[in-house]
């Protein structure tokens, strides 16, 4: 189906934020990335490694919760002001696809104004859905505000199948009849019924999406729900907040057993995302490799314990000030870390941790356990003079006194930091292409960082 945003007669509004917000996201006229010039030219990160960082670093919004805050619009007809918005493209991509829902998108600096007061559209465009796994979210507040949703698979991605078994079977439990057909999932209301009517779910593992999900399918239902095995995430948290705002009566987010009593509607509200846990990290491992000193701010402590627990084994020194975080390294030693579901070491900075310990003295074990094909970058360190060795999802690395500069491509978003980090440590330059995938989750990386010493130029020439 198409939409009015795809036919060209969307609102100015959102004609106006997909321009604007396409431009913030997409920082230098050399870029290009992001915005589909990739295919035709080659763009990618120079960088000169060896440099010393020094300064002060700010964190973005978190692209995470962004993204499901975005799609929690769709569930009132008053509109949802969203402060603290990365300008990241992922974030316009998400815009675009609320748009086509009827969502009046409008956004000033990183403040999102999202008017949902009338959805016009329950399918959103293959087209568009394609480009983002996260518009998936739409579903649950589709199906809750106008009994019924369409909503293509959103499919696999670089690491692993990411299934959605868990969303569906959740909203069955909500009284949902859901269908799957060529590649559609098809959900409405059962019967005359009017609403979702509240149910006990037990998810089969604490999936983040499928927390988040349900969350915001049950807060429009009839009665009492009850998700167990949740997920701990801060984004959860971070949605309970926002959705609790909006009129909704929500208990435990942020423990197992989440409970959600059922309002009639809710209302527009203001609300602030909270910090990117994982660009603080990222940023935090960038003095690490770097044996810098650099301040990091806003980050909320409790939303990294323990990747600030291995900075600390490692030998980083960490200072916590006013809501920042002092880091200075001299000197990196080895250790095993297991990615977890949260408060467990967070799968999306294996990648750049492993940089880190690319370079420290002694030998780490990384095993990466929330997705199966999450060590692609293990090849392209190797390419940069890592020792790794790689036996299932377990990687063993050999810390080396250096690595050397190369050609190296980001397979994924959190591998193209990895790739970033490691450029900033080695000897010579470091080329990194893949930079669609950098530029989805992180707000002028190369601009930050510049900002402290690195070297770093965004080249683009033709292909
Ligand atoms: C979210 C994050 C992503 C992060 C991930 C894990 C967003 C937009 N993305 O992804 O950055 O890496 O959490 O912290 O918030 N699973 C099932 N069945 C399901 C659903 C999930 O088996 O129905 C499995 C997945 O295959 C995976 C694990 O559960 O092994 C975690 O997935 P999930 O928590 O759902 O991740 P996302 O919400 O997709």
């Amino acid at each position: 189906m198409r939409s009015r945003f795809m036919t060209g007669t969307a609102p100015m509004s959102t004609t106006a934020f997909t321009a604007e917000f396409r431009q913030a996201a997409v920082a230098d006229e050399n870029n290009g990335a992001g915005t589909g010039s990739d295919v035709r030219r080659d763009v990618r990160l120079e960088i000169t490694g060896g440099q010393p960082l020094a300064g002060e670093l700010r964190v973005s919004g978190a692209k995470n919760s962004a993204l499901v805050l975005m799609a929690a619009s769709l569930l009132s007809r008053d509109t949802l002001r969203l402060r603290n918005v990365p300008p990241l493209t992922d974030i316009t991509a998400m815009g675009e696809i609320l748009a086509a829902l009827g969502v009046r998108v409008t956004r000033n600096g990183e403040t999102l104004d999202l008017d949902g007061e009338s959805i016009t559209q329950v399918a959103p465009p293959y087209e568009l859905v394609n480009t983002l796994r996260a518009s998936f979210f739409c579903i649950g507040p589709l199906l809750a505000r106008m009994g019924t949703a369409q909503v293509p698979l959103p499919g696999g991605c670089q690491i692993g199948s990411r299934p959605v078994v868990e969303h569906v079977k959740g909203l069955k439990a909500l009284g949902a009849t859901v269908t799957i057909e060529h590649g559609v999932v098809t959900a409405s209301l059962s019967g005359r019924a009017r609403r979702l009517t509240g149910g006990h779910i037990h998810l089969d593992c604490p999936s983040v999406g499928a927390t988040e999900t349900l969350m915001m399918a049950a807060a429009l239902a009839d009665g009492e729900t009850v998700i167990d095995n949740a997920a701990l995430e801060p984004e959860v948290v971070d949605l309970a907040g926002l959705l609790t705002a909006m009129g909704a009566r929500i208990s435990g987010a942020g423990t197992p057993t989440i409970v959600i009593a059922g309002v009639e509607r809710l209302h527009g509200a203001d609300y602030a995302v909270i910090p990117d846990r994982i660009e603080a990290g990222t940023l935090l491992l960038a003095a690490a490799i770097t044996r810098s000193s650099l301040r990091v701010g806003p980050i909320i402590p409790e939303h990294l314990g323990a990747v600030l627990t291995k900075l600390e084994d490692a030998g980083c020194r960490l200072r916590h000030d006013g809501g920042a975080i002092e880091i200075s390294t001299d000197q990196v030693r080895a250790l095993d870390l297991r990615t977890m579901p949260f408060p467990g070491f967070p799968t999306d900075l294996q990648a750049p941790f492993m940089s880190l310990l690319a370079t420290a003295s002694g030998t780490s074990l990384v095993v990466e356990t929330i997705f199966e094909n999450r060590l692609q970058h293990v090849a392209e360190l190797q390419r940069m003079g890592a020792a790794i060795r790689l036996q299932g999802n377990t990687a063993c690395i050999e810390g080396v006194p250096r690595l050397s500069g190369a050609p190296v491509q980001g397979t994924d978003l959190r591998a193209s930091a990895a790739m970033v980090l490691a450029g900033l440590a080695a000897e010579g330059i470091t080329q990194v292409r893949g930079l669609e995938f950098l530029d989805r989750g992180y707000a002028g990386l190369e601009h930050k960082l510049t900002a402290v010493g690195a070297r770093i130029r965004r080249l683009s020439d033709p292909a």
